[in-house]
């Protein structure tokens, strides 16, 4: 089958709320993929997906005019004109960086490194001295991250658990914890010394997550995974809370350009809404809450925080009373703020 009809197809997919990877196996399994590189079809279905919103017609006019060289990296149209600089973001979002930590909990950590190394180049980040990043080669295929003894997780993810700062022993509100990578990290870098209480709307996300953190060997009596609207919130103090709130997911875009398909303005007021609301529960139980969103819109992040007393944090880059990771800088989009206080 040709490669338009097959990025026509995984086009359609998306526009439904599929993720990129999802939309590739149907594919496959449809023998969509037969005689073509499994490897270039996800790449160049990458790059259609970011050059979708500049083509015109229907999935498979597009990718047509895409695979004869026409359009260029965009964000929809109402996007690029709100905030200008997303047409750069979209173009940096073709490039996909990796970073990854060592997990405490499984295996020796030096052993792992060595191993990884001898598949992958990686060095020591500059600002998180437990994170790496990835060189050259492809982390995904390496037998350590499947095992769970090393995860790959973005450097704007990880900085959000950074920015939260848990310590062993303090009692921390995970509200939004599905599929649980900042929950492992919170209990790795505390050498599994804290205690979170997780929780997580949807059931088969929290499956997910108990999956993962088994994998990883997380202590489950540490860990406490509750299936919970966390407007109504489980606990009435912690002392920390983390309110990495579902969102747009438009900061997302380097990971799978699908969620470009079905960004629409009112999917980000929608959104908006329910981090206030979640917001207001979280500053409520604690007077330190990291809140995070992965998203590029100021109404998912800096908007929602006007008027808090925040703290300065030490890496990304200042907006509003946050901080902001790009993809032009080389990560996920997304944005920070440590609220310290409530408003006043
Ligand atoms: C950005 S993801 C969280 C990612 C997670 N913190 C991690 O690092 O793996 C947001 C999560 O919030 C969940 N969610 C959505 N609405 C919620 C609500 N009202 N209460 C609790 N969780 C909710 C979504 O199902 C999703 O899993």
């Amino acid at each position: 089958m040709g490669l338009e009809k097959v990025l026509a197809f995984i086009a359609k997919l998306c526009l439904r709320g599929e993720p990129l990877a999802l939309a590739i196996d149907k594919g496959r399994e449809l023998g969509m993929l037969k005689g073509l590189n499994g490897d270039l079809v996800y790449s160049k279905a990458r790059e259609f997906l970011i050059y979708y919103h500049s083509l015109s017609g229907s999935p498979r006019e597009r990718a047509e005019k895409f695979l004869r060289g026409m359009g260029r990296p965009a964000f929809p149209e109402w996007a690029e004109k709100r905030i200008p600089r997303l047409r750069l973001e979209a173009e940096a979002s073709i490039r996909r960086n990796y970073w990854f930590w060592v997990n405490p909990f499984k295996g020796d950590q030096d052993k792992t490194l060595r191993e990884i190394g001898e598949k992958i180049e990686f060095e020591r980040d500059n600002d998180f001295p437990e994170l790496y990043r990835v060189t050259k080669g492809d982390p995904s295929k390496v037998k350590a991250f499947k095992e769970g003894r090393a995860v790959i997780q973005d450097k704007a993810s990880f900085a959000v658990v950074k920015a939260l700062d848990p310590k062993p022993g303090e009692l921390i509100y995970d509200m939004a914890s599905a599929p649980g990578v900042k929950t492992a990290l919170m209990m790795a870098l505390t050498e599994g010394r804290a205690e979170v209480v997780a929780s997580e709307l949807s059931r088969t996300r929290l499956e997910k997550e108990l999956s993962f953190l088994k994998l990883l060997n997380v202590d489950l009596r540490k860990v406490h995974l509750i299936q919970a609207d966390s407007r109504n919130p489980l606990i009435r103090r912690a002392d920390k809370v983390l309110l990495d709130a579902p969102c747009s997911s438009s900061g997302m875009i380097p990971n799978d350009p699908c969620v470009l398909l079905t960004l629409t303005p009112e999917k980000v007021k929608s959104f908006s809404e329910l981090q206030r609301e979640m917001l207001k529960t979280a500053v409520e139980i604690s007077n330190y809450v990291t809140y995070s969103s992965c998203s590029v819109f100021p109404e998912e992040g800096e908007e929602l925080i006007k008027g808090f007393k925040t703290l300065r944090l030490s890496f990304g880059e200042p907006s509003g009373n946050g901080v902001r990771f790009w993809p032009s800088r080389g990560t996920q989009g997304f944005f920070i703020s440590v609220i310290i206080d409530r408003k006043g």
